[in-house]
This record gives structure tokens, C-alpha cells and sequence, in this order.
């Protein structure tokens, strides 16, 4: 693993070469937009205790509290704006044949600056789904109250059952489909770009492992290191929203100088 700059001459000449490119991504990446991480200093889980606010069982326990929590970080995502690092990834797609972005975040800020080839596989924090019948439901169609009381939760318009947050808690299973889609492009790619995430959860060392058995390159942009670094040949340790704007700019450039 060598810590590089964003336009170190070696890693634009992976990226330029690459045809096949995975990018996995993290809460690092909306940080720049103004949505906390979960473990950073700042993080969701310093403030919250995950056990008390992610899983089935807390719901079933205490569904207003965590009703409100996720009322709170819906309010945060809708107000949000893709910030460079977004955009990037989006400008990227347009140019590798074969491309995957799958990434942790609930929120809809890779999907608001033009990414379409990417699956998410931790859930929706802008989507709910009825206990009873399944039923997913835009939040954005519904008036919600500042707060959620005991009366108030939402309920689905079709049978009425309790609706809890589209969101994978922990102790739950990934969706199969975007999950599936994820490993294949992982085990598939030249290249896979591993940024702003911890790497603690769900696949990352899968998926990090199935791109090495490939022969890909991995890049880690990340200003912190994380669990999946040491996989990285690259590891540019600054913030996504600079860095990927740069390394993309060196890397047209170096394309259209032939
Ligand atoms: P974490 O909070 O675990 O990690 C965020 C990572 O972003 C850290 O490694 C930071 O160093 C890095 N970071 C901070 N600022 C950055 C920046 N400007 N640019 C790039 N990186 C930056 O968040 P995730 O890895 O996404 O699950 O967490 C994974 C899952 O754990 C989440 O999807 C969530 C949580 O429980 C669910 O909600 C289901
Ligand atoms: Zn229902």
C-alpha cells in the first residue's frame, strides 16, 4: 500500500487503463455534503447506540424513538446536495464500459448527481416499507409530523400495518439482488475504488478480496485509513470531494493527450 497524492503519476495510469471498474462507497463520501459518518468523532453511532437504534428489536421496542432518529436524518438528506465527489463518480460512469457503483448510503445524493449504473445495498432512508405487507412507499408522498407519537406512526395506505424504515439494521440481510450484483463486479473488475467507508460492515472485505483474486488495482480514498487500506495499492488519504475531482481531471487529461 503506497499513500499517494490524487494525481500520483502511476495511479492515473491505472485509472486511465482500467475498462472494468468497481467503486464501493461509503457515509465519507456524503460527508462533504454535510451528512455526518457513523464512527467518525462526529458520527451517528458516537451519538446513538446502533443496538438501540438499527435493528429489528429496537424497533419492535421502541418504534417511535427510532422513528424519529430516522425522521431527523431523512430531513438532513432531503435538504443535502451532491458535492464533487458525487459528480465525479457520475462523470466516470460515462466513460468505463463496464461499471458498478455500489454504495452503504441511504441517502439519494449519488442518485441526484446522475449516477444510474449502482446498486444500493444497505436500504433507503427516503423509502418505507409496511411490517405486514411489504409494501415500500416514497416518505416524500406522506406529511410526516415534526416528531412521531404513538398515534402518529407511519402506516401503510394499503392494509394499515406499521411501516418501519427501509433500511437494512443490523442482524438483517443485504438485499440479494444489488448484493449479487455487487460481488460480480467485484470479482470482475480491473479496478475497484474503495471510498470514504470504514470497511467495518457488509461484504467489504469480500468485496475487496474478490477484486484482488481478479488482479484489480484497489484505490482507498479516504483521509483516515480503514479496515480495507491495507488491501489498497493506492491510498490517497485526503477528502473524496477534492481528491476524486482532481485525480479525474488528470486523468481526462492524460486520455485526450493521447
Ligand atoms: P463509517 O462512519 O464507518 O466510515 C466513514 C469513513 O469515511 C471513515 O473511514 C472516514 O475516515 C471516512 N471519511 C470521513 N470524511 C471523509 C471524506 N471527506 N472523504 C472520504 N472519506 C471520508 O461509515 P460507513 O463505512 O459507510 O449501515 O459505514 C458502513 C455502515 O455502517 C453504514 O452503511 C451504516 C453503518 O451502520 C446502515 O445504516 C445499515
Ligand atoms: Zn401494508
Amino acid at each position: 500500500m503506497e499513500n499517494v497524492s490524487p494525481t500520483h503519476k502511476e495511479l492515473i495510469n491505472v485509472m486511465k487503463n482500467a475498462r472494468r471498474v468497481f467503486v464501493f462507497t461509503g457515509a465519507g463520501v456524503s460527508k462533504e455534503s454535510g451528512l455526518p459518518t457513523f464512527r467518525d468523532d462526529d458520527g451517528l453511532w458516537k451519538k446513538f447506540d446502533p443496538m438501540t437504534m438499527a435493528t429489528p428489536e429496537a424497533f419492535r421496542e421502541n418504534p417511535v424513538v427510532v422513528w424519529n432518529m430516522y425522521r431527523i436524518r431523512q430531513t438532513q438528506v432531503l435538504s443535502a446536495q451532491p458535492n464533487p465527489a458525487h459528480k465525479t463518480l457520475a462523470q466516470m460512469e460515462q466513460f468505463y464500459p463496464d461499471f458498478l457503483l455500489a454504495t452503504q448510503n441511504v441517502d439519494d445524493l449519488h442518485e441526484r448527481a446522475g449516477s444510474r449504473r449502482m446498486v444500493k445495498i444497505h436500504g433507503n432512508a427516503l423509502e418505507m416499507r409496511c411490517l405486514d405487507c411489504v409494501t415500500i412507499f416514497d416518505v416524500r408522498e406522506f406529511s410526516f409530523p415534526e416528531e412521531f407519537t404513538q398515534d402518529t406512526l407511519p402506516r401503510c395506505t394499503k392494509c394499515g400495518g406499521l411501516c418501519r424504515p427501509n433500511i437494512v439494521w443490523f442482524g438483517e440481510y443485504v438485499p440479494q439482488e444489488p448484493m449479487m450484483a455487487a460481488v460480480r463486479s467485484a470479482a470482475n473488475c480491473d479496478l475497484m475504488l474503495i471510498i470514504g467507508t470504514s470497511g467495518e460492515v457488509s461484504g467489504g472485505y469480500g468485496f475487496a478480496e474478490y477484486a484482488l483474486a481478479n488482479g484489480a488495482a484497489i484505490v482507498d480514498v479516504n483521509p483516515g485509513r480503514g479496515a480495507l487500506t491495507r488491501y489498497a495499492r493506492f491510498w490517497v488519504s485526503e477528502p473524496a470531494g477534492s481528491a476524486l475531482p482532481q485525480m479525474w481531471q488528470e486523468v481526462t487529461k492524460n486520455i485526450a493527450e493521447g
